[in-house]
């Protein structure tokens, strides 16, 4: 039979623990009050990229003190690597009516832009009432983006990042922390 540790892939180390449990928590406590504070009137839609967000959101919600509803879209440009292909696919579009409403987008991490500006052209041409940008990390290193965040988690270092939602290959999404992996 084979065992766990024959099916594993070798995987990077986690090499330091960039933003702890209680940090984040902290500070997405504090982002959710300001999301909240930021609108005053219509309907809001808080619309997630997976799979990197899942777990910044379910945070987030609890936090929201604003009725909303929750899409999704899934985005993929990175396969198996630590840099962005620069070509963006999108794997699923929400079927859910943006025209007239409040829509913020939930991202994970801003890297080279790529997913984002992809994103925000697309939904721009469904007419929101208005979109926002919500973004835990933002690596600053975006050459050019067609709408800045409005909210942002931390300024994050230009390393790999993974946990609390962020992969390698699809692993380390699960730890609690957001770590560096060991290079
Ligand atoms: P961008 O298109 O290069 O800005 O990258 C955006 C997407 O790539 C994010 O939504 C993540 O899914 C992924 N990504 C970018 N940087 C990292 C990282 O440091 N760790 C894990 N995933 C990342
Ligand atoms: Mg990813």
């Amino acid at each position: 039979m084979p065992t766990e540790t024959d099916r594993t892939p070798a995987l990077p180390r986690v090499a330091e623990v960039v933003y702890d449990a209680e940090t984040i928590a902290a500070r997405v406590r504090e982002l959710a009050g300001e999301v909240s504070a930021y609108y005053d009137a219509g309907e809001l839609v808080l619309l997630a990229t997976l799979k990197g967000s899942f777990m910044f959101l379910a945070d987030l919600v609890r936090g929201i003190t604003r009725p909303h509803q929750l899409e999704f879209i899934v985005a993929a440009s990175y396969g198996a690597g630590t840099t962005s292909s620069g070509h963006v696919r999108l794997l699923y579009d929400p079927q859910a009516v943006l025209e007239g409403r409040h829509v913020v987008l939930i991202e994970d991490i801003v890297d080279s832009g790529a997913t984002l500006n992809r994103l925000v052209r697309l939904l721009q041409t469904r007419d929101p009432a208005s979109l926002e940008i919500c973004t835990l990390l933002h690596k600053r290193i975006a050459p050019q983006l067609v709408v800045e965040p409005r909210f942002v988690g931390f300024d994050a270092p230009s390393d790999f990042l993974v946990g609390y939602g962020l992969d390698f290959a699809e692993h380390f999404r699960h730890l609690p922390f957001i770590g560096r992996l060991e290079t």
